[in-house]
């Protein structure tokens, strides 16, 4: 199940990191030097930077913190594998 979430949690972190990087800047340059025309157009999708930032730092969260569940996780396991051999 690691496996799996870490692989995918991964790919989408990936993933979402490019349109993410991309339209902070283009918010920028539209707050700050668009027509009135293109900012009624970004009205309507002023949200998705910040849904996608809220993307990056839940699967951002779990990649820093994976670390820490496969240590857990390695542990566990060594120690049934000694109470098995008492
Ligand atoms: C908001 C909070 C964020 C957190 C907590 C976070 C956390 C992390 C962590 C822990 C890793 C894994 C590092 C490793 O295993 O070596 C990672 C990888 C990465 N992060 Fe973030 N990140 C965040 C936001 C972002 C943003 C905004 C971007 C870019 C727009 C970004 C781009 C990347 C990329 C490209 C990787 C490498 C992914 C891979 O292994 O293929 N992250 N991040």
């Amino acid at each position: 199940m690691t496996k799996f979430l870490s692989k995918w949690l991964r790919k989408i972190h990936r993933w979402i990191a490019v349109p993410t990087a991309l339209l902070i800047p283009i918010r920028l340059m539209i707050e700050m030097a668009g027509t009135p025309a293109v900012i009624e157009f970004w009205a309507r999708w002023e949200k998705l930077p910040s849904i996608l930032m809220l993307f990056m730092a839940i699967t951002g969260a779990y990649l820093y913190l994976l670390p820490y569940i496969v240590k857990r996780q390695r542990k566990n396991r060594l120690d049934q594998v000694q109470k098995e051999k008492l």
